[in-house]
C-alpha cells in the first residue's frame, strides 16, 4: 500500500492541467469514489495495526494533495474565464439610447439674429473679452470721467485694461482695421459689476451691429431694425424709437417693441405701457469715426446693441436670469427641438 501511495502522489504531481477540462479529468481520475484513492481509503480496514497509523496519515495527505491541487487549478481557471469574459465585447447587445446636448437657449436666439442680419449682408466678426481702455471707453468718446470708468460699475484688471463692459469695443476694432462699406454683426460675452438678481448678472450676452458706407441714414437704421424685429418676432411686431444718450451715438435712440405678451394692450410684464425696450442704438458720432481713422465728412453709418438675455428672457418667458446660467437640464432639455 505504501508503494502504491507514493505512485499515486507522484501521479498527482505529474498530472498536467493546461486545459479547464484537464480539471475535470483530474477530478475524475483522483478524487471520485471510482478513483484509486479511494479504493485505497476502502483497504485501509485491512492495513495491519502497527502500520495503521502511518498509512493513515499518508492516504490523508495524498488525498489532500489531490483535492489541493484540484481546487487550485479550478479557480485559476474560473479567474481567467471572467476576465475574457469582460474583455470580449458584444456587438449583438442593444443599446440604450443616449441624452444628446441640446443648445442652451442663448445660442439658439444668438445664431437666429446672426441669420436675420446675414441675409441684410451683415458679416459675423469677434473681439476680445479682455479689452484696453481705448477700444472700450476713449475711441467711443466716453469722456475721463464717466460713470462706467468707475470701479464700481467695471471690472479692471489693471488701470488700462479691464473686462469688456460691452461689445460697442468690437466696432473701434473693425473701424481700425477695414475700410467702409463696413457692414457687421458682431456677438460676445460682456461683464459688469453688478449684483446678481433675477434682472441682473455680473456677465452677461450681447450683440453688436454696424453699417458705415457713403450717406448711410437714420431711416436706414430704422428700416434694418424693424425688418429684423419682424423677422424675430413676426410681423405683426409694431415698434417705436425714443430718443437717449450714448457717448458714441448722435443722435442716440431706444427701441422698443410692442409687449409679447399682450400685444401692446398692457400687462404687468410691460408695466402697462404696451412696449417692451429691447435695444440701443443710433447714428455713429463723427468722433467715433474720426478716432478710428474713419473720414467722417465722407461717411456715415449707424450702429446698435441688444442683450441677447433680454430678448431670450421675452421670447421664452423666463422670469430670471440667473435660469440661464444654472445648467439646470430641466430646463435646457425644454430647448431640445431647437
Ligand atoms: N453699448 C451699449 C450698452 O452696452 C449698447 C448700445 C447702444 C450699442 C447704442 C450701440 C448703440 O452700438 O449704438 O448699453
Amino acid at each position: 500500500m505504501k508503494e502504491q501511495l507514493e505512485k499515486l502522489k507522484e501521479q498527482i504531481e505529474m498530472f498536467e492541467i493546461k486545459q479547464s477540462e484537464h480539471v475535470e479529468a483530474f477530478r475524475l481520475k483522483f478524487l471520485t469514489k471510482k478513483s484509486e484513492l479511494n479504493d485505497l481509503f476502502e483497504q485501509f480496514k485491512l492495513v495491519p495495526a502497527d502500520i495503521k497509523k502511518e498509512m493513515g496519515s499518508k492516504l490523508n495527505q495524498v488525498k489532500q494533495k489531490a483535492q489541493q491541487k484540484w481546487e487550485e487549478s479550478q479557480s485559476q481557471f474560473e479567474s481567467i474565464k471572467s476576465t475574457k469574459s469582460s474583455q470580449t465585447i458584444d456587438y449583438s447587445l442593444g443599446s440604450e439610447a443616449d441624452f444628446i446636448g441640446v443648445r442652451h437657449p442663448l445660442s439658439i436666439i444668438e445664431n437666429e439674429i446672426i441669420e436675420i442680419f446675414k441675409k441684410l449682408g451683415f458679416v459675423y466678426s469677434e473681439g476680445p473679452e479682455i479689452e484696453d481702455d481705448w477700444h472700450n471707453f476713449s475711441a467711443l468718446n466716453f469722456p475721463p470721467n464717466h460713470p462706467a470708468r468707475d470701479m464700481q460699475d467695471t471690472f479692471f484688471i489693471s488701470e488700462n485694461i479691464a473686462l469688456r463692459t460691452h461689445t460697442s469695443s468690437v466696432q473701434v476694432r473693425l473701424m481700425e482695421n477695414q475700410k467702409p462699406p463696413i457692414r457687421a454683426i458682431m456677438p460676445g460675452r460682456v461683464y459688469r459689476n453688478e449684483a446678481i438678481s433675477a434682472r441682473a448678472n455680473c456677465f452677461f450676452h450681447q450683440i453688436e451691429g454696424i453699417y458705415i458706407d457713403e450717406k448711410v441714414s437714420f431711416a436706414d437704421l430704422k428700416q434694418t431694425l424693424f425688418y429684423f424685429v419682424q423677422e424675430l418676432f413676426g410681423q405683426e411686431i409694431q415698434v417705436r424709437f425714443r430718443p437717449s444718450y450714448f457717448p458714441f451715438t448722435e443722435p442716440s435712440a431706444e427701441m422698443d417693441i410692442s409687449c409679447l405678451l399682450c400685444k401692446g394692450k398692457g400687462c404687468n410684464v410691460c408695466k402697462y405701457t404696451g412696449f417692451l425696450e429691447i435695444l440701443g442704438c443710433g447714428m455713429i458720432d463723427p468722433n467715433v469715426l474720426e478716432a478710428s481713422g474713419i473720414d467722417s465728412k465722407k461717411y456715415s453709418g449707424f450702429a446698435f446693441g441688444m442683450g441677447i438675455e433680454r430678448i431670450a428672457m421675452l421670447k421664452y418667458e423666463v422670469k430670471d436670469l440667473r435660469t440661464y446660467f444654472n445648467n439646470d437640464t430641466k430646463f435646457l432639455s425644454q430647448f431640445e427641438s431647437q
